[in-house]
């Protein structure tokens, strides 16, 4: 609120400088090739994820990560004993997030298709593939399956890049490429 009466009453309906009206007007343009790339990036570009989103009960999709983890376990890791699988090459591997995990960690072999599920338990995670480009929001309810052959070996991290709770900032997972033949 002003403390003065403005100069003039009507100040709300002065002509628009001829400037600002070019200006307006490249936004608007801008705005709506940028809308158009976001259908052209995902058909052709390659930093859009396609993924098949289908609908899932929590539970249902808690029941399949546990039985695909018992059926591909090949260790386990850390203080925690977090189980480690192997999933077979052109198969699926499962992931969850819950509270304040990415589990179980995987590992998979270099130059190899897999289906990977994710999705959540309880909360909105995020699934951040460190240090790639990839950054997806996880729902419980959703589940996105995503085809991924890993081009690269090493390990890479998982970071939930969605505000999810007090341990959101130690949220994370761990997925392996090996050479194939090797790990396991
Ligand atoms: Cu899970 Cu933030």
């Amino acid at each position: 609120m002003a403390i003065h009466s403005p100069e003039s009453r009507i100040w709300w309906n002065e002509p628009v400088a001829r400037g600002e009206l070019v200006w307006v007007a490249i936004a608007f343009v801008w705005g709506l090739i940028m809308f158009f790339m976001m259908i052209y990036w995902h058909i052709y570009g390659k930093q859009n994820l396609s993924a098949v989103v289908g609908r899932v009960d929590p539970e249902v999709y808690v029941g399949k990560v546990e039985a695909f983890t018992e059926k591909y376990k090949v260790r386990e890791e850390g203080e925690t004993g977090i189980p480690v699988a192997k999933p077979e090459a052109g198969g699926d591997a499962y992931m969850v997030a819950r509270t304040f995990e990415w589990w179980p960690v995987l590992e998979l072999e270099k130059g190899k298709s897999y289906k990977l599920h994710l999705s959540s338990a309880d909360l909105q995670h995020g699934f951040s593939l460190q240090p790639t480009n990839i950054n997806i929001q996880v729902h419980p309810g959703l589940e996105h399956v995503v085809t991924v052959t890993p081009n690269e070996s090493g390990t890479f991290g998982v970071v939930c890049n969605e505000y999810c709770g007090l341990g959101h900032h130690v949220m994370g997972g761990r997925i392996y490429v090996v050479e194939p033949g090797q790990g396991g």
